[in-house]
């Protein structure tokens, strides 16, 4: 990929939480603008109105939760609203969209996670978004007891419904992750998230535009 293409591209950040997406996604946001190109970011779910509201369905620790297969719906809910309002305009005009989280993160958590299958979560998503899918995923990844260190800085012990699920789903999360990026090894870049934001964001530039 070059960041100057012409056309659109859509790049996703995934990987368990306290990897460093968000920082991550804005230094790779502030590296295309500054060559010109132009860049929207978003994340998931939200990143519209609709979607928005969905995420505080989905995430607020109050009230009984979701089973795993209406949490599913409902993510793929939210992220049809995000591909068709925000996302498939974007490109359209020839931007770069930049999301924290898409997919993979359904197929990883409510796939790899709760138990639905990978060809389950791939059916929602050709209904509500019509089989969009980036360009390239980024993987970020990093040592459980690392992230959970950058976590407690962030987070100081408050972490959401899904966030706070016991340390046996993240590790199949992670699992389902690396699965994933080995499958599709022409979609996905694996980045080594240990290190300061800089190493990161210069090996992600690296793999991006090789
Ligand atoms: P968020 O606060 O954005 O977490 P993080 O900073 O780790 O990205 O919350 C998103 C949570 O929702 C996170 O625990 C992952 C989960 N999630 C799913 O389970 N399925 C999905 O499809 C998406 C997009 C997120």
């Amino acid at each position: 990929m070059t960041p100057d293409s012409a056309r659109g591209r859509f790049v996703a950040l995934e990987g368990g939480e306290g990897v460093g997406k968000s920082t991550q996604l804005r230094l790779l946001a502030e590296a295309l603008r500054a060559q010109g190109a132009g860049v929207v970011t978003t994340r998931e779910p939200g990143g519209t109105a609709g979607a928005e509201a969905i995420r505080a369905m989905l995430l607020d620790t109050g009230g009984a939760g979701w089973g795993p297969r209406a949490e599913a719906l409902l993510f793929a809910a939210a992220r049809a609203d995000h591909v068709d309002r925000l996302i498939r305009p974007a490109l359209a005009r020839g931007d770069w969209v930049l999301t924290d989280r898409y997919l993979d993160s359904s197929r990883a958590y409510q796939g790899g996670g709760s138990g639905l299958s990978d060809t389950e979560i791939l059916a929602l998503h050709a209904i509500g978004s019509e089989n969009l899918l980036p360009d390239r995923t980024i993987l970020l990844v990093l040592d459980p007891a690392q992230a959970a260190m950058r976590l407690a800085l962030r987070d100081r012990g408050q972490s959401d419904r899904i966030g706070g699920r016991d340390t046996a789903y993240h590790a199949r999360v992670a699992a389902a992750f690396l699965r994933f990026a080995g499958e599709d090894p022409a979609r996905f870049v694996v980045v080594d998230a240990d290190g300061s934001p800089e190493d990161v964001h210069a090996r992600i530039m690296a793999a991006l535009f090789a």
